[in-house]
């Protein structure tokens, strides 16, 4: 993620175009349901047929009842240790990994916002003119329960004291996909999580010198598994630059990986 995120804008927009392309056939369709009804409008935006292949209807209204959203960590770590920050910030700049970044948090499939969950100092290493985040749901854990540069009148970014906070807001709100962004101490928390099934990982392929790293080598983990290349690209909604890409003295790879357990 993400110090630069709006200087690379112009950028991100130049590689969508190019790349998106019609959905893919086998990714599950979702048909909005119109009809009269008394529900509020915006709890009928989301009656909605989902997932034609389980033959289910899902209907989500504001319940605390509903299930903690799937998480999915996106992140981008050095090869050999995971390595994701240094003195604050991220060590390398990748203009076109940034690129990917935020188009594959702001994708999806039926046109909702997603949400971006971020600790503090992961929210402090963006440049005030870039954040929040444009087009995405920002949230900010502090145990303070106040950040710089968030008040109580910001639309688009609000403080959680927790992540458990977080995502009640978010059942609350009925947000899109909801992203864990970083940094170390947030990915730890959600790397605990049973509803984390998805990491999004840019494999950087270098040793390069980090202060803050990625908690868990889930690699080497049974449970996590790595999809192809085709899946990865049904998920952020359009094609993705294949095998390594080389940027500057970098080389690194977009990778997705799942929890065997929760996604099939
Ligand atoms: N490579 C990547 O993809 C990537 C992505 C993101 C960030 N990064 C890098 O990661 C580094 C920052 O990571 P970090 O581990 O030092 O910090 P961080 O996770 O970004 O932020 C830690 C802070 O978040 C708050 N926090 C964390 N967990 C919380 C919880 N469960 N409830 C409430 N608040 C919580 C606390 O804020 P308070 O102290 O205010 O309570 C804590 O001090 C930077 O170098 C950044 O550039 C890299």
């Amino acid at each position: 993620m993400t110090s630069v995120e709006g200087f690379s804008a112009t950028l991100a927009i130049d590689i969508g175009s190019l790349c998106i392309k019609p959905p893919f056939p086998h990714r599950p369709r979702t048909a909005k349901c119109i009809a009269f009804s008394p529900l509020p409008a915006a709890q009928l935006r989301r009656l909605r047929f989902v997932d034609k292949s389980r033959s289910a209807i899902q209907m989500t209204t504001k319940s605390s009842n509903m299930p903690t959203p799937s998480l999915t960590i996106i992140v981008a770590a050095s090869s050999a240790r995971l390595g994701i920050g240094l003195k604050g910030n991220l060590p390398w700049r990748l203009k076109r990994e940034l690129a990917y970044f935020k188009r594959a948090t702001t994708f999806h499939p039926d046109n909702l916002t997603n949400v971006v969950i971020m600790g503090r100092k992961c929210w402090e290493s963006i440049p005030p003119k870039f954040r929040p985040l444009p087009s995405r749901h920002n949230i900010v854990l502090s145990r303070k329960g106040e950040v710089d540069g968030i008040t109580e009148t910001s639309k688009e970014v609000e403080v959680a004291t927790s992540l458990e906070a977080a995502l009640a807001r978010v059942k609350e709100n009925g947000f899109g996909r909801v992203f864990v962004i970083g940094g170390g101490e947030v990915y730890r928390e959600a790397m605990n999580m049973e509803s984390c099934d998805r990491i999004l990982f840019t494999e950087v392929k270098a040793d390069v010198e980090t202060d803050v790293d990625f908690p868990v080598d889930f690699r080497e983990d049974q449970k996590w598994k790595r999809k192809s290349h085709e899946t990865l690209e049904d998920f952020v909604g359009g094609d993705v630059l294949k095998g390594d890409i080389v940027e500057g003295d970098l080389s690194y790879e977009f990778q997705l990986w799942v929890k065997s357990s929760n996604v099939q």
